[in-house]
Parts: structure tokens; C-alpha cells; sequence
């Protein structure tokens, strides 16, 4: 099990984005993911990344994220190989699950998410690696 990235939740994409190119982090790819609202950024960091988020509208989960909270970690996405198997997992461990089928995420990738409620305050996404 590795960390696949850190979601950072950001009022400017491209703003923040230089922030951590000063740092010599890279973008290396970018990706708008309409049914949830959000442009987002993939700068790798050694064996993970960071993932920006920007909101593509008001209503979106980021905006009101940053509406209420500001600007700041978002979520920790782990990788997992076969994600119906850990949401079943996380759901008999009497864990609080976001979505009850896995969604289509950046680039693709099934996801799903596991309330902070049930990880001590922290918005967990499973992504699962292999197609
Ligand atoms: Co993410």
C-alpha cells in the first residue's frame, strides 16, 4: 500500500502550481473531472504527489471546501488494486463510505472516498491503480 497523492484544495491552480515549481516540483499532467467539479494538477514528489485542485464552479465539493475552510489539504488518496474489495473491506469495518460505487476520477482512474468521520478527520480516497 503506498500513498498515490495529497489532495490540496486551491482557490488558483495555476498560482499554486508555481509555488511548488519554485520548489522544484513539475506539473505533469492536468485533468478537469466535470461531474465532480474540479481542474486538477499532478506534480509527482518521489514515490507520490501532490494533486491541486481547483474549483470549475460553485457548486463544486472544492469550492465549498474552501468556502468554509480555505485553502489547504483536501483529502489523502491511497492506491489500492481491487477497490470494490477495499470499500467492502472498509464497510464491514463499519467505516463511512462517501460514494457506494466507485466513481470515475482524474484520468480515468476508479475512486472512491471514506468519510473523515471514520479516519480520524481526514477525507481518505481509494484509487485503485490497475484498470
Ligand atoms: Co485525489
Amino acid at each position: 500500500m503506498k500513498i498515490d497523492h495529497i489532495g490540496i484544495a486551491v482557490k488558483s491552480l495555476e498560482l499554486t502550481a508555481k509555488a511548488y515549481e519554485s520548489l522544484g516540483l513539475e506539473v505533469t499532467s492536468t485533468d478537469s473531472v466535470w461531474s465532480e467539479g474540479v481542474k486538477v494538477a499532478f506534480l509527482p514528489a518521489g514515490d507520490t504527489k501532490i494533486e491541486l485542485l481547483e474549483p470549475l464552479n460553485a457548486d463544486s465539493v472544492i469550492a465549498k471546501f474552501i468556502e468554509k475552510r480555505g485553502e489547504g489539504v483536501h483529502h489523502i488518496a491511497l492506491q489500492v488494486d481491487d477497490i470494490e474489495a477495499a470499500m467492502k473491506s472498509a464497510k464491514e469495518h463499519g467505516m463511512q463510505l462517501i460514494n457506494e460505487e466507485p466513481k470515475v476520477g482524474a484520468h480515468g482512474r476508479k475512486v472512491a472516498f471514506i468519510h473523515p468521520k471514520s479516519t480520524g478527520g481526514v477525507l481518505i480516497e481509494l484509487v485503485q491503480v490497475t484498470s
